[in-house]
């Protein structure tokens, strides 16, 4: 007789097997989640999005990039010799949703922030074929004619504050002004810059009269991977630091 039949043949048998399994595999996924907070451990530099590239963030999403793009590299040695350093749980700590993705039309883009210049980045995305003529990559020409209009971005703001992304009431109140101060060459940005270390700023888009929707993406872009500061991150460290320790 194959043991099995016993669980077959009588459908008690059967239910409470099924009740077994599924809590064991219920607990093996929720039991982790109690301790997120010590897991996920807190990396110095990680800060909330500016408003600017919140605003790209989003354009981001709406425009679908994250159907060509993912925004994670895997801690294996192929993907950290041509992107940089795997990305950190920390990393996405603040995105709702995040970007991950899993399709890679394109290169990954978790640590493109920087890699180059603004002017690059306008170029290639209102004609990719300019500056990468074998790319297959869509033109975004139509974000460098489109004006930003975001009345509303301290209520973006203040909503993701609500699922803990730390934006303080001084961030909240800011946020229209640090979004055209980001984008507006000459502006005074040291109270942005303190809010926001390492933005992007100046006319990103190559248009210095008018804030698109062209220097959002540029901006977000340009944040990306580079808020932790990897010539001294130590991963052993990380949970150290975030219980107060050294
Ligand atoms: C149909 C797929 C597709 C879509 C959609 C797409 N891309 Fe790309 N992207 C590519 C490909 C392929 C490349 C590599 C060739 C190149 O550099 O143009 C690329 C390259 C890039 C690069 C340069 C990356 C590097 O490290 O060299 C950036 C930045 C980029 N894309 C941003 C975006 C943004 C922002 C969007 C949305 C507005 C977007 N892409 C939408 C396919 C896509």
């Amino acid at each position: 007789m194959i043991k099995h039949e016993k669980f077959e043949t009588n459908s008690i048998i059967l239910l409470v097997g099924i009740l077994l399994t599924v809590a064991i595999g219920g607990l093996v996924e929720i039991v982790p989640l109690f301790t997120i907070g010590e897991t996920i451990e807190k990396v110095e530099g990680v800060r909330p999005l500016s408003p600017l590239e919140l605003a790209g963030r989003n354009i981001y999403i709406s425009e679908g990039c994250y159907n060509c793009h993912s925004q994670q590299i895997r801690p294996f040695r192929d993907e950290v010799e041509r992107y940089g350093h795997y990305s950190l749980a920390a990393e996405s700590i603040y995105d709702h949703p995040f970007q991950w993705g899993s399709k890679r039309t394109g290169p990954d883009l978790a640590r493109v922030g920087g890699k180059y210049s603004n002017d690059w980045q306008a170029a290639h995305l209102i004609d990719p074929r300019s500056v990468v003529p074998e790319s297959i990559m869509p033109t975004y020409a139509h974000l460098a004619k489109q004006p930003l209009v975001l009345p509303n971005i301290a209520d973006h703001l203040k909503t993701l504050s609500l699922v803990g992304v730390p934006y303080s009431d001084e961030m909240i109140k800011d946020a229209a002004a640090d979004l055209a101060a980001q984008a507006t060459p000459d502006a005074d940005t040291e109270g942005l810059l303190q809010r926001y270390p390492k933005a992007a700023i100046g006319d990103l888009d190559g248009d210095p009269t008018t804030i698109t929707k062209m220097d959002a993406i540029i901006a977000y872009l340009q944040s990306l991977g580079r808020m932790v500061d990897f010539t001294t991150y130590r991963p052993e460290l990380g949970a150290a630091k975030a219980e107060g320790g050294q």
